[in-house]
């Protein structure tokens, strides 16, 4: 057998509500050209994000079912700490209500002005996250990341010789940690080996610097490293991920990526006093340390995603259906962020709408042109979500990412068919014009007119 099937069948169904182009036009108008102002009941195919969109299986629906909605010490609580104790190797494990919650509380306790954070790609509310501190956080991808067309197995590594020579520029003590994210979202959801961990684990040792992971897609990395990692072909997803957590000293995580929750968040730190510290804003400004700002019926649903989110089944499932839509997207004629990731393809809309510079976002010139062609809504990754500083960002991307068990191969198709329409008259494209740009994370709020 050759197709890689959807390995679930489909229990509930929430009805999709289709737009005629005429709607459309009247929506992104009123949405000021920026999609993340469109409502969803407006959105046909949904590629803005794989964070908490994705669909709970019947077992994280029973779960929820069993959450125990008690203040302190609530056996919903253990169970998910028993989880992610077994699946990462971590004792001290903080419940947060998403990913940035978990950022925010670690970079007050080691962020502060004059402190420089290393990562081969901050993911935006990382980067704003230390930036709020008064810290610097800093970039260190390797060289084939900045080439749409390079096929590197591990495009997501981290510049190891760039880490040693920041660590030597300013000095370990301006450094409290280093992050790695996995997989990279930033540089198109590429994945980290294992190699290029330990080697950035090194540094980290040779220089007394603490290595975090920004988590948040780790099973979907640990499924590259299975396919693509010399020796690791014979080992078992959750070895692996174990094998990459126990190179940290902690990690940030998301849920709502491979913890398969619609909402939700981990901290992981090794350090007992550092934790310690981190339970105390915990509790300050999420909640008590049994349920850090959730229900108990979402650690529930946690526990039991993140044992799902290993499956190898699942996994191929999801890599490969990611995979397709990039093939199809290349037959086009579309350059993509080569090979495909994990959670999203990337498409490289400065290379298609040359005409259009990034002063004029040629991203959410594509952006909108999905969205009228079909209802697709997909994200800038380029001018409008970095620019604005001194050094514009290297690349114009449109993010298409996957929900993660939501959409059919037909679905998929739909976007192809749209994308196609869309290449083939990329000549009328238009640029824009931001007519309104708010201070930080700008992207969510800012707003658009069409250039004639
Ligand atoms: N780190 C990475 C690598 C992420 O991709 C995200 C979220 C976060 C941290 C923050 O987590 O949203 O739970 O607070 N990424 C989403 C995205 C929003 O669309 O890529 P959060």
């Amino acid at each position: 057998m050759k197709t890689i099937i959807e390995p679930f069948r489909i229990k509930a169904v929430e009805p999709l509500r289709m737009t005629t182009r005429e709607e459309r036009e009247g929506i992104l108008r009123d949405a000021h050209f920026n999609v993340f102002n469109i409502r969803s009941r407006d959105v046909l195919i949904d590629l803005l994000t794989d964070s908490g969109t994705g669909a709970m299986s019947s077992l994280q629906w029973a779960a929820i079912m069993r959450g125990d909605e008690s203040y302190a010490g609530a056996e919903s609580f253990f169970r998910f700490r028993d989880v992610v104790r077994d699946l990462t190797g971590f004792d001290h494990i903080l419940p947060t209500h998403q990913g940035r919650a978990a950022e925010r509380i670690l970079f007050e306790l080691v962020g502060g002005p004059r402190k420089i954070v290393p990562n081969n790609n901050h993911f935006d509310t990382t980067r704003a996250n230390i930036e709020h501190s008064g810290a610097e956080a800093v970039d260190l991808p390797i060289a084939e990341a900045a080439d749409p067309a390079n096929r590197h197995p591990f495009k997501g590594n981290m510049d190891v010789a760039k880490l040693e020579a920041l660590v030597a520029r300013v000095g370990a003590d301006r450094i409290p940690l280093c992050m790695v994210t996995v997989t990279n979202n930033s540089a198109g959801g590429q994945p980290v080996s294992l190699e290029n961990l330990r080697a950035v684990r090194a540094v980290c040792d040779r220089h007394g610097i603490p290595l975090f992971l920004d988590a948040c897609r780790f099973a979907e990395n640990a499924f590259f490293i299975k396919r693509r990692e010399r020796g690791y072909q014979e080992r078992g997803i959750r070895d692996i991920v174990r094998e990459m957590f126990e190179l940290a000293d902690g990690a940030t995580i998301s849920a709502k990526k491979d913890g398969l929750v619609n909402i939700g968040g981990i901290l992981l730190i090794r350090d007992e006093a550092l934790a310690q510290r981190a339970d105390a804003l915990l509790i300050l400004t999420e909640g008590f340390v049994t349920y850090g700002g959730l229900a108990g019926r979402d650690l529930e649903a946690m526990a039991q995603g993140l044992e799902e989110v290993v499956l190898e089944d699942y996994l191929a499932y999801r890599i490969r259906s990611t995979e397709y839509l990039g093939e199809r997207l290349l037959r086009i004629g579309y350059q993509i962020v080569e090979p495909p990731g994990g959670h999203a393809i990337y498409i490289d809309a400065g290379g298609l709408l040359p005409r259009i510079p990034p002063a004029q976002f040629p991203g959410q010139a594509l952006v909108c042109a999905l969205y009228r062609a079909a209802g697709i809504r997909s994200v800038e990754v380029g001018s409008v979500m970095f620019g604005g500083k001194d050094t514009p960002p290297p690349l114009e991307l449109v993010r298409l990412a996957i929900p993660r068990r939501v959409y059919t191969q037909s679905h998929i198709d739909y976007v192809v068919e749209a994308a196609a329409e869309v290449y083939a008259r990329r000549a009328e494209l238009r640029g824009l014009r931001m007519t309104h740009e708010p201070p930080f994370l700008r992207h969510f709020t800012a707003t658009f007119e069409e250039l004639a």
